[in-house]
């Protein structure tokens, strides 16, 4: 019998995507996903318009770093929080996704370690997985907003195989958003500990009372940061799969320039397209930011009007980590799928234990995404208050 790697043999399921499978193989139900960060917002005209007039003679490899044209519209786009930014400190990428491979697969050796605050995004569990290293999480707490850990925590969670910590800014689950001191006191500390900040800014544009820092504002760590960004939230265009590490470590660069010649290069279709979206007005960004604000608002009533159903209001991204009247959230997920309907409608969400590394702290909690307009919302959350009274797990 030939033998599989233990690294595949330890690939935890995404929480996000593991009811995938299973929701397919259901007849004759509308489903209302509010498992995944997929918005429903239409796609801005003019990335459709590249896609359209994208009529190359050869679809060619291109360099495995990306476009120097795309590496320079990006280091353009990001100069709004690093003036200095040049065009070799930007790599493009397949998604924010590859982007954090990279940068997880750069900076560990097998056995290593990359702190996460916690809940965190879950894929982090599969990238480290796949670098062979580990995330060690330390929990943060909603009655101060989900902080960043202390200086004290974090001093007690590293080890002589910690290489870097990671978190999304605004961050999901959690919706938290980090400011300035605290960004300013986290990289200092990274800077101590000669550590690695891996920023994950992909909702860097959907905020709802104060923008987040970018880690590319802070000069003096910038040795020590990588920021991941990506298309797929800011322009709602999830499936091109486009993204960018970003940092201004030379020798890092370096290194994610051989692991993307190894891949080859990124998509020259998406990265056409990509060039139409970072020449967009700063208008467009204020608009979706209106868009966003709109949907979490009407998420966040409605799960406050549903009974035995409790959340806090996210700061940014479009997430909320609910806790449920119930034995087991990922039966509850389950049970929706496959048993509960209304008027032929059901619900995806996300169990909440694949946010947590032990999901027994996840174990009452979803996640649900503002990623629909607001009548959708409103119908997914009658639904979901309607399986949540004949569930027969309530407690
Ligand atoms: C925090 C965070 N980082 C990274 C990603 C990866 O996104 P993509 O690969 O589509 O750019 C996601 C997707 O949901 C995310 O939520």
């Amino acid at each position: 019998m030939p033998v599989l790697s233990q690294r595949a043999s330890v690939l935890q399921e995404s929480a996000i995507r593991k009811l995938d499978l299973t929701v397919m193989q259901q007849k004759d139900v509308h489903f209302h996903r509010l498992n995944i960060g997929q918005p429903d917002v239409a796609t801005p005209e003019p990335l459709l318009d590249a896609i359209a007039s994208w009529r190359p003679r050869v679809i060619a490899y291109g360099p495995a770093s990306g476009v120097p044209a795309v590496r320079e519209a990006a280091a353009q786009y990001h100069s709004r929080w690093a003036p200095t930014l040049r065009w070799t400190d930007v790599a493009v990428t397949t998604g924010g996704s590859e982007a954090l491979l990279f940068a997880f697969t750069a900076i560990c050796d097998p056995g290593d370690e990359i702190l996460a605050p916690e809940p965190y995004y879950t894929n982090y569990n599969g990238f480290a997985t796949v670098a062979g290293a580990r995330i060690v999480s330390i929990r943060t707490h909603l009655a101060d907003g989900f902080a960043l850990p202390s200086d004290e925590v974090l001093d007690s969670h590293v080890t002589p195989r910690t290489k870097a910590i990671v978190f999304s800014n605004p961050a999901n689950p959690t919706g938290a958003v980090y400011g300035r001191a605290e960004l300013e006191r986290v990289c200092a500390w990274a800077k101590r500990h000669d550590l690695f900040v891996i920023a994950d800014e992909v909702y860097r544009r959907v905020w709802f009372d104060a923008p987040p820092t970018s880690a590319l504002e802070l000069d003096d760590f910038a040795e020590n940061v990588v920021i991941i960004d990506s298309l797929s939230k800011t322009y709602s265009a999830c499936g091109l799969r486009l993204g960018f590490l970003i940092s201004r470590n030379a020798t890092l660069m370096e290194k994610v320039e051989r692991l993307g010649q190894a891949r080859l290069g990124p998509q020259p279709l998406a990265q056409a397209v990509g060039l139409a979206a970072l020449s967009l007005p700063e208008s467009y960004y204020d608009e979706i930011r209106g868009v966003y604000r709109g949907r979490v608002q009407k998420l966040v009533e409605a799960i406050d009007a549903t009974p035995g159903m409790s959340t806090s209001a996210p700061a940014g991204a479009f997430y909320c980590m609910v806790d449920l009247p119930v034995d087991d959230a990922d039966r509850f997920a389950r049970f929706l799928v496959t048993d509960f309907r209304l008027d032929g409608e059901s619900v995806v969400v996300a169990p909440g234990g694949g946010f947590y590394a032990d999901p027994a702290a996840g174990r009452t909690q979803i996640r649900l995404a503002a990623v629909r307009g607001a009548d959708e919302i409103e119908r997914a959350m009658r639904i979901l208050g309607a399986a949540l009274e004949v569930y027969p797990g309530r407690v």
